[in-house]
């Protein structure tokens, strides 16, 4: 009989190379102590779910047909109105997906999701990661880290539409600071002195699916564009740099002209834009948005801990919600 099993991962953000990460260029993203849990305790019939506070009752039927639907993709639309109607429903598909590739046959089981992240923070990977290695668990099957990075991509793909850079999964499985680039590798980085960072949340809803195709037109129209999302990869190479030697002065610098590339691409937002301002102003070494955009969150570094605690005050009276985290922790366990 199986016993109750439980796994966690982290979320994550983005501190350099959203965007250009879609177009083969390099990205940095680091693993942020805020978590997403599943717990699986063996039921002696049916499923049950607690998804995020959101409980349902179903069978065998309702796990079949979820994985029908949603192997074939989905655009991201028509899986918005499969969510409306049953929010379990990526939790079914990878669970199918899991059991029918391991040659297993569905269980009994109670299923309870639970996350603190917020939207931006890499929510749907890190679910789907900790859900992954919950299920492993419960069947007492060994899994590879990347395997479960392919199954929290395999989700991603559902919830966000199109096909995401993986930059998410990868840095909630793997944990730590993530140099990233889906052409040549993914490699950690070291680092010597630990990122003050503050998050802010804007509170409107992050605009990824919008703000993907977006850029992704820009760059088909226009040179210029091309010229700077260039750019924005070399950023992200020389802050991996900074990031090991500690060089926050730089890295500060580094995430003001990331910022500043990304507006020409039109995808901050007035609210983003008064959260910077209020973060540099608290006296921030740099800020930017982190993520998709159009919303969402972004992200300040601050000089030290005292000054991290202003900014988050800053943030807070500019009409955001800080989170002060700690950068770079263990993925998936
Ligand atoms: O909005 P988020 O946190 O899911 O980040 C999106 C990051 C993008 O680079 C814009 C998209 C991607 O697939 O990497």
């Amino acid at each position: 009989m199986s016993q109750v099993v439980k796994a966690k991962a982290p979320g994550k953000i983005i501190l350099f190379g959203e965007h250009a990460v879609v177009h083969g260029k390099t990205g940095i993203a680091a693993a942020v102590s805020m978590y997403s849990d599943t717990e699986i305790r063996p039921a002696s019939h049916g499923f049950f779910f607690d998804n995020l506070g959101y409980k349902v009752i179903c069978d065998r039927d309702d796990f079949l047909e979820a994985h029908e639907t949603l192997r074939k993709g989905v655009s991201k639309d028509e899986f918005l109105s499969l969510f409306k109607s049953d929010r379990t429903i990526v939790s079914k598909y990878l669970i199918m997906k899991f059991l029918t590739e391991h040659e297993l046959k569905l269980r009994p089981m109670k299923i309870t999701i639970r996350s603190e992240l917020r939207k931006g923070m890499g929510g749907s990977a890190s679910i789907n990661a900790s859900l992954i290695l919950a299920l492993a668990r419960f069947y007492k099957v060994t899994i590879a880290l990347d395997e479960i990075s392919r199954y929290a991509y395999a989700g991603d793909i559902i919830c966000h539409g199109g096909m995401p850079s993986g930059i998410d999964n990868t840095t909630v499985v793997y944990g730590g600071f993530i140099k990233f680039n889906k052409r040549n590798g993914t490699a950690p980085i070291s680092i010597k002195t630990k990122l003050p960072i503050v998050i802010g949340d804007t509170l409107e809803p992050a605009a990824t699916a919008v703000t993907v195709p977006k850029v992704t037109e820009m760059l088909k129209k226009s040179r210029r564009h091309k010229a700077l999302m260039n750019e924005i990869g070399s950023i992200s190479i020389e802050a991996a740099r900074c990031i090991r030697r500690g060089d926050l002065e730089r890295l500060g610098k580094l995430m003001n002209r990331n910022q500043e590339i990304l507006r020409e691409f039109s995808i901050s937002t007035p609210k983003l834009e008064r959260l910077i301002d209020a973060s540099l102003r608290a006296g921030a070494l740099g800020a930017k948005l982190s993520g998709g955009g159009g919303g969402g969150i972004m992200i300040a570094l601050a000089r030290d801990n005292n000054n991290r605690k202003s900014i988050a005050k800053a943030i807070e009276k500019a009409g955001g919600k800080a989170y002060i985290v700690e950068l770079g922790v263990k993925g998936v366990a």
